[in-house]
């Protein structure tokens, strides 16, 4: 079957096209419901009841897959390597998945897991999942303020951790996080699970605190609880426009769906290949394609504890290809870029027998050609970028590796996914021809496996993502499309930046810039960078009674945000300047800005109140 006889049909008989989707799953109870309107929104297979964790594990091992390995863990940070086997996996998952119910965690409870990328991050989420417990991973490079940020939003019973975790060299105290993350918050958590990573870090028992190794000896492998499709599985926070994070809720039966689909029809995917995303557990990358899509269509899965370089050097991605056989590998461009600065003739390429790796795909950022040229050129098979958010959970915008690869067109994330009607509008919500640029919206109803709703707060879900243009769900990007149907995304339209791949508010750095006692205003936007793609560049004007050291003002601000939000946050520079650009109601022309600082072309804007600034701004940035 070719792309666009698949797309059509899940276009004009969705209900027929996701029930033979659906069906490639096992159920408990097989869903007769295949898509079922609510208020704002719609349910798929509403009546069916299934359990992600099984789906994971058991299943593979009922049909005879009990030895093929499950997982490849891969760690240069502690030089260590394991192959977890489907069997093996089942005892780690069933027996932690028992001592969470000892402690009396129960279906719809919710459960923080903050840890680094081991196995027993895995081993947490499926255990939460075969219990029926909610669970919301939170990425390491976040500081405990954003973890209690979190602890406050999802009130966690149980929060599972590691004593560690490693970033090149640096030992990242996850522990003494997770403490200080719960005196920083008012939700008081039951226990905290630590996993022990010996050698690390030497840290103290608090009364809630239990040792992971302890709990999971004295447990038993516990069966997978059906639970209904639109059960939620996870919590997974992401940067909003404001300040507060978005806890985007994914449901069961939907998601398990999209992702067999995607496996399948998007990556190329057969069971019992070995498929890597290089990502991390914390991500929606991490959970979608490290964890549950692979480990679902009956994958090996390869879980990387290190970086694209310095881990130790630029050829470590070549060697997990090879060695474990990679059929489809998966990452950000920002990767790639760090990888081609430190070895631009791939010379590192071509010591590795390659050979089974047949497609590389992109996502995370936009993608420069340049980027994607050179990958290509040097691997000699398909690059792929394609396109899709947090809240969709799996690709939106791709080229279909698994039927029939239509020719990739650089800078494009390829055509759209079956089930989503991508269109381009302008303000007024009109659909713009090819080649204009607007704002990329997707036509309700969308496919299974996107967002539910926003973790109690339906008020932010509508108001983020429904009532800008009715009977769409906006996706924050812009974008065009051209005569083709190839849809390329420009970038966000809102305070959201793309760093290095990590998703980040410029609007939650600006309060914390802004809350400094010697700042009288400011403004953080990203700027280009090279290797990351965008970089959070601040500006600041000065309290007009400030006397003192401009330099340590600076460094106190960069701190701040480090502390606030993490070392993720990349916000390494800020500038002082005498005023900011703005309208004559006084907002500030982040826009503008933006343009000047990476010297582009720019048309002053109309509501501009004093023309006089441009050039001011214009010194700041000569070089
Ligand atoms: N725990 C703690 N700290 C973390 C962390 C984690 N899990 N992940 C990143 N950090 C820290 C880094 O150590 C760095 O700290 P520093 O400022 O003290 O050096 C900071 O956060 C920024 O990290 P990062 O943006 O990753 O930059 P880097 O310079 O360490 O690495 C790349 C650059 C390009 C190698 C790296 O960004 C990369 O591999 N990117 C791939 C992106 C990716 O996988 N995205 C996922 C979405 S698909
Ligand atoms: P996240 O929710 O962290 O996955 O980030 C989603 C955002 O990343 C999207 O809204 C886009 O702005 C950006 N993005 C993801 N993939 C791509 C891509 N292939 N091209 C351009 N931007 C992308």
């Amino acid at each position: 079957m070719k792309y666009k006889e698949l797309y059509n049909e899940s276009i004009t008989n969705p209900a027929e096209f996701w029930k033979r989707q659906a069906n490639q799953l096992k159920w408990h109870k097989h869903p007769k419901k295949i898509i079922t309107p609510t208020e704002t929104w719609n349910n798929w297979f509403e009546d069916g009841k299934l359990n992600m964790s099984y789906l994971c594990i058991d299943y593979h091992i009922e049909n005879g897959r009990g030895n093929d390995i499950a997982i490849y863990y891969d760690s240069p940070v502690t030089k260590s390597k394991q192959k977890i086997t489907y069997t093996e996996l089942l005892y780690e998952v069933g027996t932690l998945a028992d001592s969470l119910l000892k402690l009396g965690i129960r279906k719809g409870d919710t459960v923080i897991i903050y840890m680094p990328m081991i196995p027993q991050a895995i081993y947490a989420m499926l255990a939460c999942a075969r219990i029926g417990a909610i669970h919301s991973v939170v990425f390491g490079g976040f500081a405990p303020n954003e973890l209690a940020i979190r602890i406050d939003d999802c009130k966690p019973k149980l929060i599972i951790t590691a004593s560690h975790g490693i970033e090149v060299d640096r030992v990242i105290p996850y522990k003494p996080f997770v403490d200080e993350a719960i005196h920083l918050a008012e939700h008081k958590v039951d226990n905290v699970i630590i996993y022990n990573r010996q050698n690390g870090l030497e840290y103290s028992m608090n009364e809630i605190d239990l040792d992971y190794e302890t709990l999971v000896n004295d447990s038993e492998v516990i069966e997978a609880k059906p639970v209904k499709s639109t059960h939620p599985l996870y919590i997974l926070y992401t940067s909003g426009t404001t300040g507060t994070p978005k806890g985007v809720i994914r449901d069961t039966g939907g998601y398990a769906t999209a992702l067999k689909f995607s496996m399948k029809y998007v990556y190329g995917v057969k069971p019992g290949e070995t498929f890597w995303a290089a990502s991390d557990v914390g991500w929606v990358v991490g959970h979608s394609f490290i964890v549950y899509g692979p480990l679902l269509n009956g994958n090996s899965t390869v879980l990387f504890e290190g970086k694209p370089i310095r881990t130790p050097d630029a050829s470590t991605f070549w060697r997990i290809i090879s060695e474990y056989n990679v059929v489809s590998m998966f990452t950000a461009p920002t990767a790639i870029r760090a990888i081609r600065k430190e070895d631009p003739l791939g010379s590192f390429i071509k010591q590795y027998d390659l050979s089974k790796l047949r497609h590389q795909f992109l996502a995370g950022e936009r993608c420069d050609a340049s980027t994607l040229n050179w990958l290509e050129n040097q691997l000699k098979i398909p690059v792929i970028d394609h396109w899709w958010q947090t809240e969709s959970g799996w690709p939106m915008l791709a080229n279909f590796a698994g039927i029939d690869l239509f020719s990739v067109k650089p800078g494009s994330a390829g055509k759209p996914v079956c089930g989503y009607r991508i269109e381009i509008l302008n303000n007024e919500g009109e659909n713009l021809g090819p080649n204009e640029e607007g704002l990329v919206a997707v036509k309700l109803p969308l496919p299974p496996g996107n967002l539910m709703n926003l973790w109690r707060n339906p008020k932010r879900f509508n108001a983020s993502y429904l009532n800008r243009f009715p009977g769409y769900y906006f996706t924050g990007d812009g974008g065009y499309k051209d005569e083709d149907g190839y849809v390329f995304i420009t970038g966000r339209v809102d305070d959201i930046i793309n760093v290095a791949g990590h998703r980040l508010s410029t609007a939650e750095m600006e309060e914390i810039v802004a809350s400094h006692p010697k700042v009288a205003e400011c403004a953080v936007f990203g700027v280009h960078c090279d290797i990351k793609g965008q970089k959070p560049l601040g500006l600041i004007v000065l309290s007009s009674s400030f006397e003192g050291d401009e330099e340590e003002v600076k460094k106190q601000i960069i701190q701040s945000v480090r502390n606030k939000i993490g070392a993720v946050a990349s916000f390494k520079e800020v500038k002082i300047v005498k005023r900011l650009p703005k309208t004559r109601s006084g907002k500030i022309l982040r826009k503008l800005l933006r343009q000047i600082a990476d010297h582009q072309s720019y048309k002053i804007p109309s509501t501009i109140d004093d023309v006089t600034i441009i050039k001011e701004l214009e010194q700041y940035f000569v070089n």
